[in-house]
């Protein structure tokens, strides 16, 4: 591939060639001649006259290149006790099949199908199988609840959504039709059909608008692959933005499996016949990008893990996984191996398995902590990869590509813009800062192949979030610097976005929750930092007049209602009652303040602060720690 700066140089110089070279790894119906028609700027269309179809390109054609016996996809579930391989042969079948079901249900080229379904390899499949026949999935991670669910269903405006009776949560058991009906209850939009796969740990009730996966492609004539044009809809996936209403990240066919596919040699060195696993969810972009359509589109092996690093039943199950299934790349969130040292701080278990296969660690998601990094890194002894991307991006931005060439690595920093990327820092008024001095980190138009369109029917709001703070450029969200080698550091989010647990959350959203209450006059929640989650939400809300209700009984309530309203994934545990909020003169709730108090940091009480009592009163609340789990 040549050096890094070689690369690099040749993605910059003549961003078309080098896309069309990528390109070139792709199976096409129709080869694409252009690489990019910017003719609707800031609008950016990759390989506009392309036509080809991803699962075509994920399955089958690994088939016909003679891979139909390799294990394209590795179930290994901890918590049922199950291990299962596909072959590539065998995925095809299983998609072609659910794509048959999918179309006698009405479901065709454009449609919408929902997805909420636990870690199990019909998740996958559903994907593949819309992919197949051209319809458009949106996967729901299951730890969302009825509303969170409600809103992406009336979005999308689903035919069909898949689920499945139950996902299990280390030793729970979380019946899902439950949720499911309960958010079609709320939601606007009515589906035509829900699919509905029976788990042998829950039996799911089913309904008259009910239809049991096995029964349906039991019956179901194969269906094949349809061409589309590259630049249709392969999914939409939802992500938290400042607001309560998530974004639909829209993610294109033909730079996507482009970008996807590139990434997977020059970024995560994994090949045909090798095995990746990612421990995250398919409901996440890294799962779609890195458990299902990066691993296949190479026709490598994925691994598909239901559980959790530590507790199901240990903190030795990813060096089992990665020993069981010779494994070479492993790729999940820091938080993941805090969660391993905090078990096993010596790496003890580590040593029970072979890990000699092992060549790499990618950690994303969240900021890599120096303690987690070098931990990792002396356990393992292979390289440690922090890399930076989004939801949106759908592929890294910023990462040490170590299959073109890795460099030296320096703590606290993803490493360098990868080919495609043009990372610029700008100060508040859009101007570059010098090396080393934060600002926002933002990316200069056009993307490359795989980033984010547009928002599912909503150019608008894209044009909004994403390209009015600076013309030109994207605005990733984070603020970060620059150092004089080139190195990217990612400092944290600008916005009402945390990640908590590798899990992004819109502390906007837990306000929506909050102020629904009826006895909420006003509220605010900040992210804190945490040692296991990295961040973890607090809340902070100012009762109305004359409620007579008991502080504790409201608190408890409102941690009840943000579980039950976004899901047990907010992990919002910790709401105070508060006498007052502090707040700017122009009533501008002061939360960076806040944040920074409850941080621990010495953060300055802007001058703009309307009564600087309210921060002394609410000081020793936010000091308080001990919701920690
Ligand atoms: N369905 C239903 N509930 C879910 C869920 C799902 N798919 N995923 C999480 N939850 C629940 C959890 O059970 C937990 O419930 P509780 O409050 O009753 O205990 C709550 O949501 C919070 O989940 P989480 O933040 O994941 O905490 P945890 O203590 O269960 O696990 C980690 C902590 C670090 C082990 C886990 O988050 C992890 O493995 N994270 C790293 C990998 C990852 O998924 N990254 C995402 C993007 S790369
Ligand atoms: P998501 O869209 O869920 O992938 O979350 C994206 C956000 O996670 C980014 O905007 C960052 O704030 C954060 N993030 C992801 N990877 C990293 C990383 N390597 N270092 C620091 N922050 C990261």
């Amino acid at each position: 591939m040549g050096t890094y700066e070689d690369v690099f140089r040749a993605s910059t110089e003549d961003p078309e060639s080098f896309w069309l070279k990528a390109a070139q790894s792709i199976d096409w119906e129709v080869a694409p001649e252009r690489a990019l028609d910017s003719s609707g700027a800031p609008f950016h269309r990759w390989f506009p006259d392309g036509r080809l179809n991803v699962c075509f390109n994920a399955v089958d054609r690994h088939v016909e290149a003679g891979r139909g016996e390799q294990p394209a996809l590795i179930y290994d579930s901890p918590v049922t006790g199950t291990r299962r391989a596909y072959t590539y042969a065998q995925l095809r079948n299983e998609v072609a099949a659910f794509a048959g079901a999918l179309t006698q249900l009405g479901v065709g080229h454009g449609d919408r199908v929902v997805i909420y379904m636990p870690m199990i390899p019909e998740a996958a499949i559903a994907m593949l199988a819309c992919a197949r026949i051209g319809a458009v999935h949106s996967v729901v991670f299951g730890g969302f609840a009825s509303y969170e669910l409600a809103v992406r269903i009336d979005d999308a405006a689903p035919k069909v959504i898949v689920s499945a009776s139950c996902g299990i949560e280390g030793k729970r058991v979380i019946a899902y039709k439950p949720l499911l009906d309960r958010a079609i209850e709320l939601a606007e939009h009515r589906p035509h059909t829900c699919v509905i796969l029976q788990r042998p740990e829950t039996q799911a009730e089913l309904g008259p608008d009910d239809l049991d996966w096995a029964d349906l492609i039991a019956t179901a004539p194969p269906a094949d692959c349809v061409p589309v044009p590259a630049n249709d809809p392969l999914y939409i996936l939802y992500t938290s933005g400042t607001t309560g209403k998530p974004k639909g990240v829209v993610r294109d066919c033909g730079g996507y499996a482009v970008a996807l596919h590139w990434s997977m040699g020059a970024v995560y060195d994994v090949g045909p016949g090798e095995t990746m696993f990612t421990g995250s969810d398919v409901g996440w972009v890294v799962g779609h990008s890195y458990i299902v359509y990066g691993p296949l589109l190479v026709g490598a092996t994925t691994v598909l893990y239901e559980g959790k690093p530590v507790g199901t039943p240990d903190a030795g199950q990813f060096w089992r996984v990665a020993a069981e299934h010779q494994v070479k790349t492993i790729f999940t969130a820091p938080t993941a191996f805090r969660a391993i040292r905090k078990e096993d701080p010596k790496g003890e278990l580590a040593g029970e398995y072979d890990l000699s296969g092992l060549r790499y660690l990618f950690l994303a998601g969240e900021r890599l902590d120096p303690e987690t990094y070098q931990w990792a890194s002396d356990l393992l002894d292979i390289p440690v990869i922090d890399h930076w991307w989004q939801t949106e991006t759908g592929w890294p931005i910023v990462a040490n590509p170590v299959g073109i060439k890795a460099a030296p690595v320096k703590p606290g920093s993803p490493t360098l813009p990868l080919p495609g990327w043009d990372v610029r820092v700008l100060d508040a008024s859009g101007e570059p800062v010098p090396a080393g001095v934060d600002g926002a980190i933002v990316v200069k138009l056009p993307l490359p192949p795989g980033a984010l369109p547009t928002l599912w029917n909503d150019d608008e709001r894209f044009v909004a979030s994403y390209l009015s703070a600076f013309d030109g450029y994207y605005l990733t969200g984070d603020g970060g610097h620059i150092d004089e080698d080139g190195y990217v550091f990612v400092m944290g989010r600008t916005d009402d976005v945390i990640n908590v647990a590798g899990h992004r959350l819109s502390t906007g959203s837990m306000e929506e929750a909050l102020a629904s209450h009826p006895d909420v006059a006003e509220c605010a929640v900040i992210g804190v930092a945490d040692t296991l989650k990295g961040q973890v939400p607090r809340g902070f809300v100012v009762l109305k007049a004359g409620t007579g209700r008991e502080p504790s009984e409201v608190e408890a309530e409102l941690v009840q209602l943000v579980r039950e309203r976004i899901g047990a994934v907010a992990s919002l545990k910790d709401v105070a009652v508060v006498a007052a909020l502090p707040k700017t003169r122009s009533g501008k709730i002061l939360r960076k303040t806040m944040r920074g108090i409850a941080d621990g940091i010495d953060e300055p009480i802007p001058s703009t602060i309307d009564d600087p009592g309210v921060i002394d009163t609410l000081r020793p609340v936010l000091r308080r720690t001990g919701h920690t789990p």
